[in-house]
């Protein structure tokens, strides 16, 4: 009997932070590992390009997230690692849930709000109909769960309402439902701001950086705000963290805890920054993993997509 399928992908726009290696990364190496499913991990460019961006730093950036990838413990082995726009059946999938997708539904997203409202001059189609690209990266692939942080629930209830909007219109059972699988840590809050969530727009003193060196881990952690908001992000850091901190937590003492934190995360990614450095230094290596990735899910995409053209009544 086949596995249930896993799919879900992160932007490539700059460095991760602990909070996308707590909410998605980190429960992605642990569901491949757990061999109960058939995993598809993905760089999401067409998504990360909504956003204002450097063609030239784009290049760098997708070539870095699949380094970190790999260095968290993903392997081609077991997963299918690809790049969305080198599928292009999803996005021509998306055009088809596109109209299927009632604007209003767009327009309440409130990634879409958050995001109109950072980018104001930039408040570009693809921003709305982000949610419907992210369906379709799902259900091309017959995606059943789909491991993100609590920011993406909404967006997957979308998705979850494309397949019935899709098996309604068409009469069909051919969509599966999509449901989201959450860590126990599905929202890190920055820093600085601790009744915000932990990202990389809001600026670089607000995250941690996986491949951060220790020093810049320590500066960034003694500023971190000591509301007790703040000190409970802290808290649920050191416990995530717990297996490399050496020292106990102790919310009296935060200068003592937060050096205690501070080195325990630099450990935790001590052996993932040196095989990041390895990785990168091998560019054919790591181009050919996603050749290979490609042409895993190219095939299952074409298939997918001839399927819903049929049901559709195109030919
Ligand atoms: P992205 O690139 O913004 O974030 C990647 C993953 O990190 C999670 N995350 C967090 N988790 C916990 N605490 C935080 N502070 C935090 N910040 C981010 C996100 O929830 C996400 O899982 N739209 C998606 C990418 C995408 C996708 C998909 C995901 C495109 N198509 C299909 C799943 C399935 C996004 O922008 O993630």
């Amino acid at each position: 009997m086949s596995k249930p399928v896993i799919v879900s992908g992160i932007q490539p726009t700059g460095l991760l932070h602990i909070g996308n290696y707590l909410g998605a990364l980190k429960n992605w190496v642990d569901l491949q590992n757990s061999g109960k499913y058939d995993c598809f991990f993905f760089l999401a460019d067409y998504h990360s390009i909504t956003e204002n961006y450097s063609p030239a730093e784009k290049k760098e950036q997708i070539f870095n997230l699949v380094c970190d990838y790999l260095a968290s413990g993903l392997d081609p082995k077991k997963s299918t690692i690809f790049v969305q726009s080198q599928i292009p059946e999803c996005t021509e999938l998306a055009w088809i849930f596109n109209t299927l997708t009632p604007i209003g539904e767009l327009e309440r997203m409130t990634q879409f709000k958050d995001k109109s409202n950072k980018q104001v001059k930039n408040i570009n189609a693809g921003l709305l109909t982000y949610p419907i690209l992210q369906a379709a990266d799902i259900l091309i692939y017959h995606g059943e769960f789909v491991p993100v942080g609590q920011d993406q629930v909404q967006h997957l209830e979308l998705a979850h309402d494309t397949v019935k909007w899709f098996n309604n219109k068409y009469a069909t059972e051919y969509f599966k439902d999509v449901k989201p699988l959450l860590t126990e840590t599905p929202k890190i809050m920055s820093l600085i701001e601790s009744t915000a969530k932990m990202s990389k727009s809001a600026g670089a003193k607000h995250y941690i950086g996986i491949d951060e060196s220790p020093e810049i881990i320590a500066q960034k952690i003694s500023k971190a705000v000591t509301t007790p908001e703040g000190i409970k992000n802290l808290e649920t850091i050191y416990n995530v963290f717990n297996s490399s901190m050496q020292g106990k937590f102790d919310a009296n003492k935060m200068a003592e805890t937060k050096k205690i934190i501070a080195t325990g995360i630099a450990d935790y990614f001590d052996d993932f920054r040196k095989k990041k450095m390895e990785l990168m230094k091998d560019k054919k290596r790591v181009m050919k993993i996603l050749e290979e990735g490609k042409a895993k899910a190219q095939p299952i995409a074409q298939k997918t997509l001839k399927e819903v053209k049929e049901i559709i009544g195109l030919i």
